[in-house]
């Protein structure tokens, strides 16, 4: 190998490893990022997919949450990094969509095409909202079974729950479900 030859192959190996070591170096901050925002609470332009969606979830429409039945858990995601905000649960959201004609006003202002969106997590003691009474309309916490009006802000209709579940207003864009705001108050529950 001549002189010349040789000195352009070091150069693309010295530049080579530097690529390397750069990509090394930055992958930790890159993963960190990304595990800080998975956990971080749903922010104004986050989409919305669905707990049950593979590693390439779609963001959910108004018509992928049945009209009257049973809620559908979600995570918020990030728009930009597609980054789900599955790091903490306190950020799962239930989905809802029902008569809008029948919110109060201000539940009414927080809907999208009669999409709700609630924190998912019981307020008394923190588990899952898993249970929906299709006749009267109300979300029941299985545990201690609190029921919640979603119709009217999840007030507390009855059992030991203190406060109502924190609601997550809508808005479409694109068609699509994105948050319009933060939690209208603190996810999760207080321990005594
Ligand atoms: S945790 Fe839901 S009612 Fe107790």
């Amino acid at each position: 190998m001549n002189r010349g030859c040789h000195r352009g192959a070091w150069r693309i190996a010295r530049r080579r490893a530097l690529e390397l070591g750069l990509g090394l170096a930055l992958a930790p901050r890159l993963a960190l990022a990304q595990t800080e925002a998975a956990r971080e609470r749903p922010k104004e332009g986050d989409l919305l997919v669905a707990v049950t969606a593979g590693s390439n979830p779609e963001p959910l429409k108004p018509d992928d949450v049945p009209l009257g039945d049973k809620q559908t858990f979600a995570w918020p995601m990030d728009p930009d990094t597609k980054t789900v905000r599955d790091g903490s649960r306190l950020n799962k959201v239930l989905l809802l969509r029902l008569d809008a004609e029948s919110f109060a006003p201000e539940t009414k202002d927080r809907a999208a095409e009669g999409v709700l969106a609630y924190s998912a997590i019981c307020v008394h003691t923190g588990c899952d909202v898993t249970n929906w009474d299709p006749k009267r309309q109300l979300l029941e916490c299985p545990c201690h079974y609190s029921t919640y009006d979603p119709k009217d802000g999840a007030k507390v209709v009855s059992g030991p729950a203190p406060r109502r579940l924190p609601a997550l207003p809508l808005k479409l864009v694109d068609a699509r479900l994105v948050v319009a705001k933060p939690f209208t108050g603190r996810a999760g529950f207080q321990q005594m």
